[in-house]
């Protein structure tokens, strides 16, 4: 069992001594956010925890600067800048010194020390006994959380009681010093899953005429600004009060046996990019830290906690027959919610808020692995998720006129402001499978919500600007009979780059090609004013209409007749295997080992591509036939990328090989907690942690939506006794609980509906 899980309880992630390693480790799992802004789980002490701490980052969601990509060798159309998240002004920061003597894990003596991770209420909270150099001794507890109902604001209560006797206390608070700030992490990495830009990122000046200590920071080449203030209530009215610099400090004599504490709220506004608005937004963050500090931290925690108990009261799935699990799987859903932006401008990044990998970049993770989870439990913030495309359609139309594609769009493969920011076109720009998936995740979005409006207007827009992209990218091959290609992509599978007629991006453009088509005909029948709005805005022309129709029938998909096998690609089956098994242990992931064109040339597989094709759509495809692919991609892919396991189990279930699902769902769920990929330090792996909810709904659930009707298979492996979880369905909520022997479908709320379990129709009221 791992360390952290306790069979006491299934809701506490619990971490205990002082071992700098499991500490720095665990910076990542303990980290918290609301979607606007997180922080790690590093320490109070900070700047005196080197030894415990990997980066002490405190991020804003999509705060980030830019900076020319210095390539060697450039070629037209390469993205141009870097988009870097950077670390702004620790808001964590405590000195608690005893006689003058400050407190951290190598002075003196810390004993008891415990830091615990209650997923329940989302709060994290610290203890331990510290006892100086001269034998005094103080019981501390610290507690910190990221609040949902004020979304700018991050809540610290530290409390300290003498244990022996009466003693000299001071209290020390701060932002950071001024001369540190700006700087990004001084995580230097060959590792591109890394890639942090050192150096200074923003400026940053404390306002003045403010009731509360403000600071307003601004960042060099993306000029965008942002207020972080700070409010502390320290419990003695008798404390020595005095301020130097940055620092505010409280000194106290201490009463043996009675408990000093201070409270302190720091602010994170939201990010302006209208320096003129500075002292308005500094006034209202302000007035903000006064509410909140009315409220008290008592009573902040108290909403914290309801909050909390309604996103689980929704979102929660709980296992029978194995706690650990339970934990497990509690922590990727805690986590999974945290990370999404919710005000409609930004996204969920690859690590969430939890980490300053991949940059703070929004891939098709979002899309395709952490979406289901929220259109499904949390379906308003699904739709901000998928307006946050809408905002960047803008460049992506601009994307596809930089690469010569005279109509519609193409969205960046990482980005933050809409522009590509892949140096590395290969496994960047040539995933235009990127288009399909946001279209398939518009289309799953608005039939499982009935959310109509946003489908006629910003869901139609995308899924038109898309398939006018895929209907120019690609063409009729005369020499394949005729059939619609698409040349020249990567799919989802990294290590196989520019290829020919990917399967799985050939079936996300055919599907893509049908969702627009379906839309049009739709708008044009029903006369939807906001449809057909749209349709003249961006200048629909009806033969349009009939080209993608044709280019849907059209579509090439290549499969292997001799071996009855689909072919990931047109060259795929053409190159040498790749020998996994005599691949030494050290050399995965490949990636960091073997030059791309090494790779290339070899049949293996970084993540699943076209099982996750098949799954995506297993209804088209034969079981028989799902099995033979399923046996073959599996034995040539190294799951290198986290994205991979999860596909692999839920395939694994709809095979009904039980095992097999079992022990994928077990590195899925525990990956981050077990520190599978050996880079959780770099943060979470938010895309595994979707895969991890999809294992359970889509794997052992066996969720399927079919045509306008969900369908359920359930299967459960032999070492659980139950499973139960709720689904949202067209302003509907189902509860759901599976057990070895019988499925149990109840309507919670909303109208009477029919749903289908195995091949049973169900009638549900
Ligand atoms: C995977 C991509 C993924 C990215 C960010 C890469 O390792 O291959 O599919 O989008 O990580 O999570």
């Amino acid at each position: 069992m791992n360390t952290l899980i306790s069979n006491d309880s299934k809701w506490i992630l619990t971490e205990e001594g002082t071992d700098p390693e499991t500490i720095r480790q665990n910076e990542t799992l303990f980290a918290l956010s609301n979607g606007h802004f997180g922080t790690r789980g590093s320490l109070e002490e900070v700047g005196r925890t080197k030894n415990y701490s990997h980066s002490e980052a405190t991020l804003v969601n999509a705060y980030y600067d830019s900076e020319p990509i210095q390539y060697g060798e450039w070629a037209y159309g390469y993205a141009k800048e870097h988009q870097t998240v950077i670390p702004v002004p620790n808001g964590k920061k405590l000195t608690i010194k005893l006689d003058n003597e400050r407190f951290d894990l190598e002075a003196g003596k810390t004993t008891n020390h415990k830091r615990q991770l209650d997923l329940k209420k989302g709060i994290l909270t610290r203890t331990f006994t510290w006892e100086n150099t001269k034998g005094h001794r103080i019981d501390v507890k610290i507690e910190r959380f990221v609040s949902y109902d004020y979304p700018e604001i991050l809540a610290q209560k530290v409390a300290v009681t003498p244990h022996d006797d009466d003693c000299a206390l001071e209290i020390v608070t701060g932002l950071d010093d001024l001369k540190d700030l700006g700087q990004a992490s001084e995580i230097e990495s060959n590792d591109p899953r890394v890639k942090t830009q050192k150096g200074r990122r923003f400026r940053s000046e404390k306002i003045k005429n403010t009731q509360n200590k403000m600071l307003h920071i601004e960042t060099n080449n993306t000029n965008l600004n942002l207020i972080v203030g700070e409010k502390n209530q320290f419990s003695s009215p008798s404390a020595d009060y005095s301020t130097k610099g940055n620092e505010e400090s409280w000194e106290v004599k201490a009463i043996k046996g009675e408990t000093v504490v201070l409270e302190r709220l720091v602010a994170y506004s939201n990010i302006f990019d209208d320096n003129s608005e500075r002292d308005g937004i500094a006034q209202r963050t302000s007035t903000l830290l006064n509410e909140a500090s009315a409220i008290g931290f008592q009573e902040l925690k108290e909403k914290q906690i309801k909050h909390m108990e309604e996103f689980w009261d929704m979102s929660d799935i709980e296992i029978e027959g194995d706690d650990e699990l339970q934990v497990g799987l509690r922590f990727n859903l805690f986590h999974l919610y945290q990370a999404a932006g919710r005000d409609g401008n930004r996204n969920m990044s690859a690590k969430g808020l939890t980490g300053e990998g991949y940059e703070g970049h929004y891939f098709w993770d979002t899309e395709m692995y952490m979406l289901p989870f929220f259109l499904y439990t949390q379906p308003k913030i699904a739709k901000r998720l998928l307006n946050y495309r809408y905002t960047i359609l803008e460049e992506a139309r601009n994307r596809a006129r930089e690469m010569a594609v005279d109509a519609g769009a193409l969205f960046a493969w990482r980005t933050i402001n809409g522009k590509e920011a892949s140096p590395y076109y290969p496994a960047g720009t040539a995933q235009i499978h990127i288009n399909g998936d946001i279209a398939h995740a518009i289309h799953t979005y608005v039939k499982a919500t009935g959310d109509k409006r946003f489908g006629m207007k910003e869901g139609l827009e995308i899924l038109l600007e898309t398939a006018r992209f895929y209907a120019a990218w690609g063409h009729y091959d005369e020499k394949r009979n005729g059939a619609f290609v698409l040349n020249d992509v990567t799919g989802p599978d990294e290590y196989t780059a520019i290829v020919n007629n990917n399967y799985y991006t050939n079936l996300m453009a055919k599907h893509n090609f049908k969702y627009a088509a379906d839309m049009v005909e739709a708008v044009l029948e029903s006369e939807d004013e906001l449809g057909q709005e749209v349709l003249s805005r961006i200048n629909f022309k009806k033969k349009e209409l009939n080209n993608w129709k044709k280019a849907y029938e059209n579509m090439f998909l290549p499969y292997d007749e001799e071996q009855q096998l689909t072919m990931q690609d047109d060259s795929f089956f053409h190159k040498e295997v790749w020998d996994i098994e005599n691949t030494p242990k050290e050399n995965f992931p490949l990636l960091l080992n073997y030059h791309p064109l090494t790779i290339y040339r070899y049949q293996v597989n970084k993540q699943a591509d076209t099982v996750l094709a098949q799954f995506l759509f297993s209804d088209e495809f034969s079981q028989e036939q799902k099995a033979r692919d399923y046996e073959y991609y599996e034995s040539v892919t190294t799951h290198d990328s986290s994205l991979s396991r999860s596909i692999f189990g839920i395939m694994a279930s709809d095979l009904n090989q039980m095992e097999k699902a079992y022990n994928y769902f077990m590195d899925t769920a525990l990956m981050d907690i077990s520190d599978l990929q050996s880079n959780t330090k770099d943060g979470v792996h938010a895309a595994n942690m979707g895969g991890t909810w999809m294992s359970m709904i889509y794997g052992f659930g066996g969720l399927r939506l079919v045509g306008d009707t969900l369908h359920f298979k359930p299967r459960l492996p032999e070492e659980w006794k139950r499973i139960t979880f709720k689904v949202q369905f067209r302003h509907r909520v189902i509860k759901v609980s599976i057990s070895k022997e019988e499925a149990d479908y109840q309507l919670i709320k909303g109208e009477p509906l029919v749903i289908k379990h195995f091949d049973e129709e169900r009638y549900l009221k």
